[in-house]
Formats: structure tokens, C-alpha cells, sequence
């Protein structure tokens, strides 16, 4: 199983380095940050709780689990015929009206699959309102999914004991219990002042937010879980879990325009 989606932050490069540390052994398997999914799906734990507060993407795994065919269906029937930018405005304006009667259907997840595999880079950025605006990627035909994927992951969903909800990290949170493994992959720290991306739902993701995410941390460590997140290697994720275990890792940066800046440092944290 793969993403569906391209996602800011998709955890491809990392993912390795990841799954290394992923504990052998552990009761439940939390992702209060799924995003795409990538390192839950290569996981694939048998009991799991995956939350975002991305309502859409919320409904696509949703979707996925109560009916990946009626989803395939749909992206399938958007994909026969060729894009240009005018068929992409016109299926984003589509999409934008789901959004914003808050339609959440297999039909909605379908275009949200559609648009992120048309729109620039993959992105996932609305405005104040909520509204989709990322410009066309001058993408004209191809398939906008793996359809076997699809059906594996929505039987896998269907199978597994998954809980999908769509909250604040911090309240899915409290059901975890001592013996448990939380996976943080939270929207991250910019590396400088210019280069942040908070956008991924018009509430962004604040400072205090990641000191919230620190003192959690610290209590489900307190409690007995097993706890892992990733960040950018800046200083102020060293001082927030200064005391656990903090490997820096090399990355490639594809989306800054210097070429000497195209590399960087992320972090896996772990309180095992
Ligand atoms: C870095 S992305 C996760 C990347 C993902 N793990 C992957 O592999 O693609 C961060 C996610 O956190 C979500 N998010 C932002 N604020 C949140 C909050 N307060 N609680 C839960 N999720 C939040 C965003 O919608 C976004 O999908």
C-alpha cells in the first residue's frame, strides 16, 4: 500500500529511517497527523486510530473504507478525458462546491484525488474561507490513481480494527493507553522565517501549537506509550525534547529554487 495522495511532508525520504525505529511490539497505533499516510500504510498495524483535521482528506480514507470501488469509479470517469485549464478550473470549482456544502461523498474524495494529482506540485492549500486554490499543473491525460492500491487499502480499512476521526491532535490523544505507539508528524517548524507552510487547513499550525505537542509528548511518555515524531533539525525542536533520544537525518529539498539550499536536516525523536 502506498499514498494516494501527494501531501506536504509525505514521508517518502524519511520513511526508512522510520520504519527502523518503529517499535517490534505495541497495543495500538496512533497517527494524530496522517496526512498521506505514507509511513501508517507501510506500517499497516492491526488496530489503529489515524486522525487529521483536514476534513477532506479525512473523508477520502473514510471513503476509501466504506467503498474504495464507488471512489476508483469516479476518478476513473475524470480521467478519460484530457485535461486542460479550462477542465481543470472547471473540476476544482466542482470540488470547491463539495467543500463548501461540506458534501462529503465518494464523488468528493474522487476530485479531491483528481485535483491533487492536476494541481501545481501536488500541493493542498485553501484560503480564509476554506476554498481549494492551488493553480493547474499543465498536466493533460494519465491516471490520476493506482486502482489496485486503492482496493487493497480500502480492505485493509474495511478489515483492520481502524478508527478515521477528524480532530485536534490532542483529543484523539486521550484514548491512548500505556503500551501504545503514537507516530507525531505534525505540520513542521519552518527552517527559516520565509519558509514555512502552515497552510494545510485555514487554521495553520502555530507555535504554541507545537509546544502543546511537546508537554503531550511528554505526558504520553509519563503514562507508558511509545512516542516518535519528526520535525526540521532547528533548534527549538532540540529544546522542546531536550532528554530523549534525537537522531538528525540528511534530506533532499526538491522545492527550493537555489540549488545549494536543496538539502537539509530533519529530525526522528523517540522516547525508546
Ligand atoms: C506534515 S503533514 C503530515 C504528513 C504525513 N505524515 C505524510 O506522510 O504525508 C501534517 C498534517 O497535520 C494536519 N494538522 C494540522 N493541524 C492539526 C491539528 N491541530 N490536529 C491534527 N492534525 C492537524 C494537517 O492537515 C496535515 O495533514
Amino acid at each position: 500500500m502506498s499514498p494516494v495522495l501527494k501531501w506536504a511532508g509525505g514521508k517518502t525520504q524519511l520513511l526508512n529511517s522510520i520504519m527502523e525505529k518503529v517499535p517490534k511490539t505495541y497495543n495500538r497505533y496512533y497517527e494524530p497527523f496522517i496526512g498521506g499516510g505514507a509511513v501508517f500504510l507501510a506500517v499497516s498495524p492491526t488496530a489503529a486510530s489515524i486522525n487529521d483535521t483536514n476534513e477532506q482528506l479525512v473523508n477520502l480514507y473514510r471513503q476509501l473504507k466504506a467503498n474504495a470501488a464507488a471512489v476508483i469509479e469516479t476518478v476513473r470517469k475524470l480521467d478519460e478525458r484530457s485535461c486542460d485549464r479550462e477542465v481543470y478550473y472547471r473540476i476544482r470549482e466542482k470540488y470547491n462546491q463539495k467543500i463548501a456544502s461540506r458534501t462529503l461523498d465518494a464523488e468528493c474524495a474522487a476530485l479531491m484525488i483528481w485535483t491533487n494529482k492536476h494541481c501545481f506540485n501536488g500541493l493542498y492549500r485553501v484560503n480564509q474561507k476554506g476554498r481549494f486554490n492551488v493553480p493547474y499543473n499543465n498536466k493533460t491525460k494519465g491516471k490520476s490513481i493506482s486502482e489496485k492500491n486503492l482496493l487493497v487499502i480500502g480492505k485493509y480499512l474495511q478489515t483492520a480494527d481502524i478508527t478515521i476521526t477528524c480532530a485536534d491532535f490532542e483529543v484523539i490523544c486521550k484514548d491512548v493507553c500505556s503500551g501504545d505507539f503514537v507516530y507525531f508528524d505534525s505540520p513542521y517548524l519552518p527552517v527559516s522565517e520565509t519558509a514555512d507552510f502552515t497552510d494545510y487547513t485555514k487554521d495553520g499550525f502555530l507555535p504554541a501549537d507545537h509546544e502543546r505537542l511537546a508537554n503531550l509528548f511528554k505526558h504520553l511518555d509519563h503514562i507508558g506509550a511509545k512516542v516518535m515524531l519528526s520535525n526540521n533539525d532547528v533548534p527549538l525542536v532540540h529544546r522542546l525534547y531536550d532528554g530523549y533520544c534525537i537522531q538528525s537525518i540528511d534530506v533532499k529539498r526538491m522545492i527550493n529554487s537555489n540549488a545549494l539550499k536543496r538539502t537539509g536536516k530533519e529530525v526522528i525523536i523517540t522516547n525508546y
